[in-house]
């Protein structure tokens, strides 16, 4: 890159960067993670204006250093639930003693959830918010789907919105126990007063479509509500048993499916296929914490399928909020690489939100990003467990 003229006024020389990784082929190493040593970026109006070898970075009216650490997008979680009261440590705990996990569990999160007041739900939201932040996570998506009345679901959908705008409506979580026996009675308020009430606040629709959740008719009917009330869609699928979420996914142009864990050739080849939009989004805390099969994340990469990497964080089977954990579990055991698993985890997380403007530190970006007390990016997985995150930034400035 050829050495620029001065910045604006305004403009901020963010230097002392060991290893830039940008998410952009264009910069630096060339490879999909665009790695720059000794590098700068420069900010203005909390987007990134230009990135390169620091020697090379145009003056401007501020310059910020960061002492030789490594800095890479912020994490895109693009798959949390973080609207919800109660504890399930017990049922972590018996699964750990060789209990299966099951759909099932949901009911108490429910039963809880209902019974918290707004200020509860917010609060404990928010401090899973906090706690993604300081690992790295800039941007979140939330869901609902422990209400699973239209008061509850549209209220956890107003908790989410205060705290991002990729909210995701999931009444078709599990069939609520005041509805045994008349599942189609709860589909039918799914996906008619519930989603009307919920639309207005949600960006997505989402299904867990799996074994002891709702079937593919099912599912169906209530993502094309959603789409018909300008939802799009996303889908949890393949977790606990190979089934038809994938295939859905893929037939209604999903974002992105969700967990994947059981797939056939079938179901990577439709994800693989030329026109195909939907991402595979890999949930490793969520084998880790139920004790399953990891997804075979290296067959989805080999076939050229987008995977993204996010936490599933929720108080049933993934109580994680660390990027950084699921990614060296994604190396560990999904037979990813290091940087395979970082670019998941980014620009991958974007791609599943349908989102340019983050997950990569190219110009014109948000100037999102985490300062690693590293140097180099290899250590998030090379150093599991170690809080290696000494800084996130969001818009360019330092988040408190
Ligand atoms: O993504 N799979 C469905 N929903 C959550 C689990 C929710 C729970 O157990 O509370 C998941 O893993
Ligand atoms: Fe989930």
């Amino acid at each position: 890159m050829t050495p620029a003229a001065g910045a604006g006024a305004g403009a901020t020389v963010i230097g002392g960067i060991s290893e830039l990784v940008t998410n952009d082929p264009r910069l630096g190493d060339g490879s999909e993670l665009g790695t720059v040593l000794d590098a700068a970026m420069v900010v203005d109006g909390g987007q990134v204006i230009w990135a390169g070898p620091e020697a090379q970075a145009p003056a401007a009216d501020r310059r910020v250093d960061l002492g030789g650490h490594a800095v890479i997008p912020g994490f895109v979680d693009s798959h949390a639930h973080l609207v919800f009261a109660g504890d399930r440590a017990a049922e972590f705990a018996a699964r750990m003693a060789g209990y299966p996990y099951s759909a099932g569990g949901i009911a108490s999160t429910v039963a809880a959830t209902r019974a918290a007041t707004d200020a509860e739900l917010f609060h404990r939201a928010a401090g899973l918010v906090h706690e993604m932040r300081s690992a790295g996570t800039t941007t979140v998506e939330i869901k609902s789907g422990y209400g699973l009345t239209t008061d509850d679901e549209s209220r956890s959908l107003r908790v989410a919105g205060r705290l991002t705008p990729e909210t995701t409506f999931l009444g078709a979580h599990v069939v609520p126990v005041e509805y045994e026996g008349r599942r189609d009675d709860y589909v039918d308020l799914v996906r008619t007063e519930m989603v009307d009430a919920c639309a207005p606040h949600a960006r997505w629709v989402d299904v867990f479509c799996d074994r002891g959740a709702f079937d593919a008719d099912e599912a169906r009917a209530v993502l094309e509500a959603g789409m018909a009330r300008g939802l799009l869609p996303r889908l949890h699928g393949n977790q606990l048993a190979h089934g038809p979420g994938v295939q859905l996914a893929v037939a209604l142009s999903a974002a992105s499916v969700d967990h994947c864990t059981h797939l056939d050739a079938a179901d990577v080849e439709a994800l693989a296929g030329a026109a195909a939009t939907t991402v595979a989004t890999l949930l490793p805390g969520a084998e880790f914490s139920t004790r399953a099969r990891y997804p075979d994340a290296r067959a989805l990469i080999d076939a050229g399928v987008v995977v993204a990497i996010a936490t599933d964080c929720n108080p049933g089977s993934s109580y994680t909020s660390s990027m950084p954990f699921c990614l060296a579990v994604a190396v560990r055991d999904m037979g990813m690489t290091p940087g395979e698993a970082l670019w998941s985890a980014t620009a991958g997380g974007a791609r599943a939100l349908r989102r340019s403007d983050v997950g990569a530190l190219a110009v014109g970006c948000r100037a999102d990003f985490a300062v690693l007390d590293a140097p180099s990016y290899v250590h998030l997985a090379y150093r599991p467990g170690v809080a290696l995150v000494s800084g996130t930034w969001l818009g360019g400035e330092p988040s408190p």
